[in-house]
């Protein structure tokens, strides 16, 4: 293997993105793009994605829109193996799809509690076992999973929401112990806090939005295209030894207990 700019490349691979009409899915798929896959741009909101593969296509890159529910067993199985068969192969897999309702535990209803999990957990994991069966068939490829810094910190009200992060990691664990002597590698990207449409409300208040700024290193929210990087790394040969990993994007946020400043 050759160690030069080429490690990025991702010519002639497939990238399957769901979750890619928003936020950090579709930094993420332009930026697939960007270093040479073909990206089939799935969500459920079939809009949202033909633009950014229209985006894609004006930038003289190589996409398709794919609409589709990835909580829907049939769904995702059907585009799936129609993927599979037009193009071969499908090379990547990352996964974005998820909800959040801010609630204490004690104040969680059945329902509420079965729409983030349903989302976050079952849908990952409908999406992730399809494209996994057709990569371990073709011996090789790269899942990614996106977890969050909830999988190990958390504040009241997103105990829910936790909960999946850290399923979500445990799964992709799995996931690389079972598929890595067929080449599969599964890793997980854990954003601290960016802005993006799933964040907006956190925007419209100052004070929270600021506390969130202040609590990591770097000291500021993040933009969805700066997950674009860590992203195309684990998808190419760069991150080849790479398997069962969380990548923490998070400007430092799970490194330190910035709360206070000792006068040092
Ligand atoms: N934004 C942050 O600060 C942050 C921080 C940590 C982790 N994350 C994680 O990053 C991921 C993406 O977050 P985002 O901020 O980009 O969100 P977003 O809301 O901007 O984008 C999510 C996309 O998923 C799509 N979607 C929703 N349900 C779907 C379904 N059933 N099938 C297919 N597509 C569906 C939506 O239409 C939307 O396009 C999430 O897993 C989130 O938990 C985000």
């Amino acid at each position: 293997m050759s160690i030069d700019e080429s490690l990025f490349r991702l010519d002639h691979r497939l990238a399957f993105v769901a979750g890619a009409a928003s936020g950090i899915g579709r930094a993420a798929a332009v930026g697939l793009a960007r270093f040479g896959a073909t990206v089939i741009c799935a969500d459920l909101d079939a809009r949202g994605a033909a633009q950014v593969a229209g985006e894609i296509r004006d930038a003289k890159g190589q996409a398709e829109t794919c609409p589709l529910d990835i909580t829907d067993e049939a769904a995702v199985e059907a585009v799936v193996k129609d993927v599979q068969a037009r193009h071969g192969h499908i090379d990547v897999l990352l996964s974005t799809p998820a909800v959040n309702i801010r609630k204490p535990l004690l104040n969680y209803t059945p329902a509420e509690f079965d729409r983030v999990v349903r989302l976050n957990l079952m849908g990952t994991f409908l999406i992730t076992r399809a494209v996994a069966r057709s990569m371990s068939q073709q011996r090789g490829g790269s899942i990614i999973l996106t977890s969050s810094i909830r999988s190990v910190t958390t504040e009241p009200g997103q105990g829910v929401y936790a909960a999946t992060k850290a399923g979500i990691v445990q799964m992709a664990r799995t996931l690389a112990a079972e598929l890595g002597p067929a080449g599969v590698r599964v890793n997980c990207i854990a954003p601290g806090v960016v802005e993006t449409p799933l964040t907006e409300p956190i925007k419209n208040r100052p004070e929270w939005y600021d506390a969130y700024a202040k609590r990591n290193a770097l000291r500021r929210w993040a933009s969805a295209e700066e997950m674009a990087g860590p992203i195309v790394f684990l998808a190419s040969q760069a991150s080849s030894y790479m398997t069962g990993a969380v990548l923490f994007v998070d400007g430092g946020w799970t490194a330190i207990d910035g709360r206070f400043e000792p006068p040092v």
